[in-house]
């Protein structure tokens, strides 16, 4: 049996959330500067032959059953394909997924379905043209409509929408997104804001709150918690009907990281785009595994460090302390 990659407060990690890059296309409030960042430059990326090396060892020493590739905007990396796949031939092959912006999935979603990728989330928050680029400050909400739909044509199944509410922005659109997703078909997730904005303008008095949405949402719909057990997933799920008509619609998610964390029951490690173990979104510190990796490090060895890393892990992200601090990085550079 494989060792687990476990921590002090007896939780075992078996996500992998995996940063590809901290460059984006869009440049949304809640995750970067309007300015973009100083990005990593090539060579302090992880390459395709040390991402797959590294999900190995996850899934033959620690444990690890699923990888998630995030950033930044995963899509941005031409060798995106390459590296699914070479996880994907893996002898003990995870679950792949991806969360993306869905900018330029419509010309590679059937490569990507190909070379192995299991389901995709879509970060989209609006589906007005004004709103969107208030939030995300590039006007592009058709190329996104345009990777959704050619996602859905490659025959990528399910797809989630990850919508994070901005107080004043785009909160009032709620039931109307909603509708707009279940036309389609598609599971929204409704995404209480976490403090993880590069201009550290998040406050909790004002940020909308899953109990907002709840209010938001009853006048049109009824909304009934899905039996299923949850099983560590972010998202509290609820089956969805027309409070008019009756009609059962679909269903829709919510994550409140705020008001009810899911600490307690975290199944998560993730590794920063560099190389570097983090083992919470809320972690001050990081592990740096590319300098083992780059200096012949074998595969026990590296394992090692990551096992270590994760034992630090902190009991959850800590936001109703007195002493919470908002981390230095913001969510594209952390890898959201
Ligand atoms: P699946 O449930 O497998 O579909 O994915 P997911 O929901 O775990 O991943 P996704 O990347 O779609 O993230 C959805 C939302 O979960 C993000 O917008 C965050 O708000 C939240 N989230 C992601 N990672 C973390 C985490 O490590 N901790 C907390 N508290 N929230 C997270
Ligand atoms: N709070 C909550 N969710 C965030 N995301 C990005 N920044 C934040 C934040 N500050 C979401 C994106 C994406 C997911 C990985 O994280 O919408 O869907
Ligand atoms: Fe896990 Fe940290 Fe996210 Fe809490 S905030 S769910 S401990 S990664």
């Amino acid at each position: 049996d494989t060792p687990a990659l476990a921590d002090r407060f007896g939780r075992e990690a078996t996500d992998l959330r995996l940063s590809l890059t901290d460059f984006c296309n869009l440049r949304c409030t809640y995750c970067m500067p309007e300015s973009g960042m100083v990005f990593l430059k090539k060579d302090q990326l992880l390459s395709v032959e040390e991402i797959v090396r590294l999900v190995r060892i996850g899934v033959e020493r620690l444990g690890i059953q699923q990888v998630r590739f995030t950033g930044g905007e995963p899509l941005t990396r031409p060798d995106l394909e390459e590296i699914i796949s070479g996880v994907a031939s893996l002898e003990r092959r995870p679950d792949i997924s991806l969360t993306t912006n869905a900018i330029g999935l419509d010309h590679r979603a059937e490569r990507l379905r190909e070379a192995g990728l299991d389901r995709i989330n879509v970060s989209l928050d609006s589906v007005v043209s004004e709103t969107f680029e208030r939030l995300t400050r590039r006007p592009l909400l058709h190329r996104v409509l345009a990777g959704i739909d050619g996602a859905r044509a490659a025959g990528l199944d399910p797809i989630k929408v990850n919508a994070v509410l901005m107080p004043g922005i785009n909160d009032h659109e709620l039931p109307d997104l909603l509708d707009w997703c279940l036309e389609r078909d598609l599971q929204l997730r409704v995404i209480e804001q976490m403090p993880l904005d590069a201009d550290h303008r998040w406050e909790r008095s004002t940020m909308i709150t899953a109990g907002d949405v709840h209010e938001m949402l009853a006048p049109r719909y009824a909304l009934a918690p899905v039996a299923e057990p949850r099983d560590g997933a972010p998202a509290e799920l609820y089956e969805v009907s027309d409070r008019a008509t009756g009609l059962h619609r679909g269903r829709v998610g919510i994550i409140a990281s705020v008001t009810r964390p899911f600490c307690a029951d975290c199944r998560r490690t993730r590794l920063t785009a560099e190389g570097r173990v983090r083992t919470c979104l809320f972690s001050r510190e990081e592990t740096d595994l590319r300098t083992a990796l780059r200096s012949g490090a074998d595969d026990e060895a590296i394992a090692d460090i990551w096992r270590a890393a994760q034992w630090g892990k902190k009991a959850g992200h800590g936001m109703d302390r007195a002493d919470f601090v908002q981390p230095e990085r913001p969510m594209s550079a952390i890898g959201g």
